[in-house]
């Protein structure tokens, strides 16, 4: 088995903000309910004319650029995302030939917040068998487009953007253990209701607003923190390793108070948190990309630190991953 590590890291994030006051102009909410119940201050919105792929691309772009490979070594494209440009075909497709990626075998994943994780694992398995030498892993996400500006439960959390990753054989360190799980039995907490197979477009579905994120937020929370908490704990013990080894822990930004409640479990000070919640609440698959290659670019992961990529969504599926940088 080969070591993959990752060697270079991308995001890109839309210009327009959408601030906790542009929100108490749309639904009856407050700058200071939002900010003391999730963490959030503001979020991105990807312009009309920017789909889910056009956010991938410059993410990707920046995350070849950072390893300094060309499109044309690439030979996997994964992306993670809940928000696809269309049904089909995949993003991945879309973004192969957004960035000339010829040589790439191409599709997407579909594991809500935790898919920047799986995408990670399955590109993990082709590089360390042999099967590909350079994969690029991307989650990218416009939920503004799904997110119901009418629903003050749900429309204050969410945020879009797009991290990319590339990942390769490396000579040392690299990713230490990968740890997943799913429980479809919870899969109605968080949902689309429509647009797919079960309850296709028609006009009953637009007007009764099934389109957009139904979230049942007070029971996903216990869990977020619970399942969260024993992810971590699970990929440190398959990595030889506890949470005192652990120099930063990257999780999933759905909840200020979430990620701060697993801290606390893990016994981890403040300090060894990536937060970024507070400028682009919860990007679902791109939170930890955005998350990670934030941390990099700032200094906040160097080289032989321990990283932990730690997720949770909607499935419910979860996942967890110790990184040796
Ligand atoms: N502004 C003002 N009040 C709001 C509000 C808003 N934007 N959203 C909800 N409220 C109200 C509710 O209507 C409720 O009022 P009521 O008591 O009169 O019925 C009250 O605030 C409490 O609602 P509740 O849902 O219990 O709040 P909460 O503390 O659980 O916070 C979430 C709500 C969504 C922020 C929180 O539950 C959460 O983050 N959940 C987990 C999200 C998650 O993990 N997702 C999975 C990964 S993507």
């Amino acid at each position: 088995m080969k070591r993959v590590g990752i060697i270079g890291v991308g995001e890109y994030l839309p210009k327009k903000v959408l601030t906790n006051a542009d929100l108490e102009k749309m639904v009856d909410t407050s700058d200071e309910w939002i900010i003391t119940r999730t963490g959030i201050k503001e979020r991105r919105l990807a312009a009309s004319n920017e789909a889910t792929s056009d956010l991938a691309g410059k993410a990707a772009q920046a995350a070849l650029e950072n390893a300094r490979l060309k499109s044309a070594d690439i030979d996997l494209i994964i992306v993670a995302t809940t928000t696809p440009d269309a049904p089909f075909p995949s993003v991945a497709c879309f973004l192969q030939t957004l960035i000339g990626a010829k040589k790439a075998v191409c599709f997407d994943v579909s594991a809500a917040c935790a898919g920047f994780v799986y995408a990670i694992s399955i590109a993990y398995q082709f590089i360390s068998r042999g099967a590909y030498k350079n994969a690029l892993v991307v989650g990218s996400e416009v939920l503004s487009r799904v997110t119901d500006y009418q629903d003050r439960n749900t429309c204050v959390l969410f945020g879009d953007g797009a991290g990319a990753v590339v990942l390769s054989e490396v000579k040392s360190g690299g990713i230490l253990s990968i740890y997943l799980g799913s429980d479809g039995a919870n899969a109605d907490l968080l949902k689309i209701p429509a647009g797919g197979s079960r309850h296709p477009a028609s006009q009953e579905t637009i007007d009764n607003r099934l389109h957009y994120i139904k979230m049942q937020g007070n029971e996903l929370f216990k869990l977020a923190v619970t399942i969260m908490t024993q992810v971590a704990q699970t990929a440190l013990k398959d990595a030889g390793l506890e949470c005192k080894d652990i120099d930063l822990v990257i999780p999933h930004q759905a909840n200020m108070r979430i990620i701060m409640a697993m801290a606390k479990k893990l016994g981890l000070v403040a300090e060894k948190i990536y937060l970024n919640i507070e400028k682009y609440g919860n990007m679902s698959s791109a939170s930890t990309a955005v998350a990670l290659c934030e941390a990099v670019k700032q200094g906040r992961i160097k080289k032989g630190d321990i990283v932990l990529l730690d997720a949770f969504g909607a499935g419910l599926v979860w996942g967890a991953c110790v990184i040796k940088w």
